[in-house]
């Protein structure tokens, strides 16, 4: 059983998220779409992105969490501004820009909640510069982790991994974006891609355990000391490469019952950095257990960031693990 060290009660110390945060507007029709016709159904908003969602979770399981990322002067953005502040995210070192408009991400699913289509408008994320971090980077370098998602631009990474000093997490969001880190993998202490994100980066095809384990090998080699391949019902391999010493372990996932896909990978995420906040020398397959833990918890929520605690994570990690 995983000792949980509880460390999170300590005021001082604290976890800087950089990264995006959207509006996500879902429509959902009732029956099967007709094509270019008005389409009964359910239309529902939430405060989503990533890196917003990875901090929602960590201030749920009491880490002091501070998101650095902006939002525009309009009515999603007052939203957003609201419902971070009740959930816990610290939004001070974050900034509303008057002449831009918050990111929203708009999608379509079939009947049953598939994503069909997509338009995401998320320009705003290219005003976390270099320039906007720089004023907060005495800020940045005081957390005890920078927790950083994809949607930031390559040349923000780059000045990121030359000059932040926490040591930085990361997901990598999708494929399209997992090559911003591309420049800063030597940076990496810990990098969270999926089984298509870590193969977009490798260039290995990653389509089972033996292929997984030469993904996270590869990104090794580029300098990530620790590396967590996401791979849906196949569970998480973790790895990691410290003074020359290589450890890989696959952890199956635990028994769930699934009522939306959406998200797990992000508390899975959240729930590994928090691991490390809370005990930053647990074994790796102790913090898979945790990400597949919080991971089974986020798919059997209906929402894409589920109300996660530690003691839910507890109690998830004493069901037996699936047979992998
Ligand atoms: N059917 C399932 N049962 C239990 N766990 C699952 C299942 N599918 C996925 N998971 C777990 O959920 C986590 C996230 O899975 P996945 O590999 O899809 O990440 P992701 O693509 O980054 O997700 P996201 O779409 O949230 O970004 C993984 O740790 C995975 O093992
Ligand atoms: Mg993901």
């Amino acid at each position: 059983m995983v000792d949980f060290a509880g460390s999170s009660c300590d005021t001082e110390r604290y976890v800087v998220v950089i990264g995006g945060m959207n509006m996500d507007i879902c429509g959902r029709p009732t029956a099967a779409i007709v094509d270019r016709d008005s389409n009964p159904g359910k239309v529902s908003l939430s405060v989503g992105g990533v890196g917003q969602n990875m901090a929602q979770s960590l201030a749920h399981l009491g880490v002091p969490t501070y998101l650095v990322t902006v939002y525009g002067n309009d009515a999603n953005g007052r939203v957003m501004e609201r419902t971070c502040r009740e959930n816990g995210i610290d939004l001070e070192y974050a900034q509303c820009l008057d002449d831009f408009r918050s990111s929203t991400y708009m999608f379509i699913t079939d009947e049953t909640g598939d994503m069909l289509l997509a338009v995401n408008d998320m320009d705003i994320c290219e005003q976390i510069t270099p320039a906007f971090l720089k004023t907060r980077l005495d800020f940045i370098n005081g957390a005890s982790i920078c927790l950083l998602d994809a949607n930031l631009a390559p040349e923000t990474m780059k000045w990121i991994g030359d000059n932040v000093t926490a040591p930085l997490f990361g997901d990598t969001v999708s494929t399209v974006k997992a090559d911003h880190f591309l420049p800063i993998l030597n940076k990496m202490s810990v990098l969270k891609p999926n089984a298509i994100e870590a193969a977009k980066l490798s260039g290995i095809d990653i389509h089972d355990k033996a292929s997984a384990e030469e993904g996270a090998a590869w990104l090794m080699d580029k300098g990530v000391k620790t590396v967590y391949i996401s791979l849906g019902i196949e569970g998480i391999l973790c790895a990691s490469r410290t003074s020359g010493v290589e450890e890989m372990v696959h952890v199956p996932p635990y028994p769930t019952i699934i009522a939306t896909a959406n998200g797990a990978g992000d508390t899975g995420m959240a729930a590994i950095t928090w691991s490390y906040f809370d005990d930053p020398n647990r074994p790796i397959q102790e913090v898979g257990h945790i990400a597949q833990a919080a991971s089974s918890i986020a798919l059997e929520c209906t929402r894409a960031v589920p109300d996660i605690d530690v003691q839910k994570i507890r109690n998830k990690m004493s069901a037996p693990l699936s047979v992998a």
